[in-house]
């Protein structure tokens, strides 16, 4: 599994995706730059996602609001009096952890130990397995996930309580080194609030606290009656918003799964007092509907409802999608009740209620959240989409083979050779496309060494010139994943391939 992901890692940085921030300078952790392919692969899953929430949807509408906030909005939101983490520092390596990560960590190997038992079993008896049966019964695999359970539980339940020693003690109980250098001598551990910090304004006296915003839904509720009027929206109805949040997390080697700058997509639903639920359950199916329709696998995705609730929330629950390194929270879905806006309403002193004019009252709104990160949402789809194939002739191939409709470039158009007029039709070809979708030229390498760079690049479809097109206009056409070639009518090439674009 560590192989697959330092390969998901290598293969975005030399196709393009994703770079280390100033690399040039050797870096910055846990900050990351998207390249030419990534950039675009990510506007391509923000759309997916802006389509499906607000285009598709007569009652979602999308605002913008600024990084920047007034700083009583962090009061207000309860970032400031509860948005932290527990650290805790290696004495003898003064390297910094998060206390509940290298727990976590710890029982997802337990966890791993008792998959890796099952996987044994399974070879072992052939189609006779009945996993189930195996799970319930097998001493060994009880043992590592009870044990999982318990650590899991016993964290959550510290955390909870703020039972900050009783972490510390969990740690010297399992025995958890540092991942780095296997020392065992572990500071206390403690709250770390993850706001960034800045100043607006130059002369130091009048300088006003601010910070960085660390999710985006507050620019929402904060705009929440701004929306409502000039859109006179009628609830049930919902505010979009994408856009960079910042935390200061602190993170060892995920990639893009935590970073301290990254992107949001979120959306509150603004619904009656009472009807929460129903409109829970709405979200939680439409959601897991629209993860589905890419494709990525039924099987690696699934739900984390939440035992333990802030005590705002009447239900919360995760979708967790199965990474590199096993299952993850992707998104969150939550319902939030009246916190929120009540809770501006309390510190800004303005009304924040809606006129229900089917009940003949006002009342401040409900809110159902539905909120994904954008990078995350990359990571699951470029680490499922990356294979490795062997061929029937014995060769393999690496493919990224990336939803159709998210991938940077649609079409690669070659000529088959760098003469006899060829390149000059790929370049109609490309004008004539280009209109509707981004497509690459390419004419150096042979023709094969070219469909292997773009399977590596998740082009979906390669178009070839050769020496027949001078003849009928036709062309070939060769599909990614299948690696089938049909030849087609130039004058087709639009439709066919938009056909599997909007699928
Ligand atoms: N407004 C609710 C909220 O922000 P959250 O669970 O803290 O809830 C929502 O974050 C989503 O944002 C997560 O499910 C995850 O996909 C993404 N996310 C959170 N922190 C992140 C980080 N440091 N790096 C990348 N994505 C992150």
């Amino acid at each position: 599994q560590e192989d697959i992901f330092k390969n998901v890692i290598s293969h975005a940085k030399e196709y393009g995706y994703i770079f280390p921030s100033s690399e040039i300078y050797d870096g910055l952790s846990a900050v990351y730059d998207y390249g030419q392919n990534g950039a675009e692969l990510k506007k391509n899953i923000r759309e997916y996602w802006w389509k499906a929430m607000v285009q598709m949807h007569e009652n979602i509408v999308g605002i913008d609001a600024a990084i920047f906030m007034h700083p009583t909005t962090w009061k207000a939101s309860g970032h400031i009096d509860a948005f932290s983490d527990p650290l805790i520092d290696n004495k003898d390596s003064k390297k910094r952890y998060r206390a509940d990560v290298l727990i976590e960590d710890y029982a997802e190997k337990l966890n791993q130990k008792a998959q890796k038992e099952i996987a044994k079993a399974k070879k072992r008896f052939g189609d006779a397995f009945n996993e189930e049966e195996f799970v319930t019964t097998n001493a060994r695999v009880i043992g590592y996930l009870s044990k999982k359970e318990e650590i899991l539980k016993r964290m959550a339940h510290s955390l909870e309580t703020e039972n900050l020693a009783d972490v510390k003690a969990l740690i010297e109980e399992l025995e958890i080194a540092d991942p780095d250098t296997g020392s065992k001598n572990w500071t206390e551990v403690r709250q770390f609030n993850l706001m960034f910090g800045t100043k607006l304004g130059a002369e130091a006296a009048n300088a006003m606290d601010l910070y960085l915003r660390p999710e985006t839904a507050q620019g929402i509720f904060a705009n929440f009656s701004n929306v409502q009027k000039t859109g006179r929206m009628k609830i049930p109805f919902g505010i979009a918003q994408t856009g960079k949040a910042f935390r200061n997390e602190i993170v060892a080697r995920q990639f893009i799964f935590r970073m301290r700058e990254f992107e949001q997509m979120e959306m509150q639903f603004f619904v009656r007092p009472g009807e929460e639920m129903k409109w829970y359950e709405y979200w939680k199916e439409a959601r897991l509907k629209w993860h589905m329709s890419l494709g990525l696998g039924e099987e690696n995705y699934r739900f984390h409802d939440h035992d333990k609730l802030a005590f705002y929330a009447n239900a919360a629950t995760d979708i967790e999608f199965n990474f590199p390194f096993g299952f993850k929270e992707l998104e969150g879905i939550h319902s939030r009740t009246d916190h929120d806006l009540g809770s501006h309403e309390k510190f800004s002193g303005k009304k924040l209620q809606y006129f229900d004019t089917e009940l003949n009252k006002n009342y401040v709104p409900y809110v159902i959240e539905t909120s994904i990160g954008l990078d995350r949402m990359f990571l699951a789809v470029f680490s499922n989409s990356l294979k490795e194939e062997t061929l029937e002739d014995g060769s393999t191939r690496t493919v990224l083979s990336l939803p159709v409709v998210l991938a940077p470039t649609k079409a690669a158009v070659l000529p088959l050779v760098k003469k006899d007029g060829l390149p000059d039709i790929a370049h109609e070809i490309i004008e004539d496309l280009k209109w509707d979708f981004n497509v690459a030229y390419d004419e150096k390498d042979a023709v094969g060494r070219r469909y292997r760079r773009q399977d590596a690049l998740g082009t979906p479809f390669c178009i070839t010139v050769d020496h027949q097109t001078l003849e009928d206009k036709t062309v070939t056409i060769r599909h990614r994943d299948t690696m089938k070639q049909d030849r087609v009518a130039i004058v087709d090439l639009r439709k066919i391939i938009n056909d599997e674009v909007s699928v």
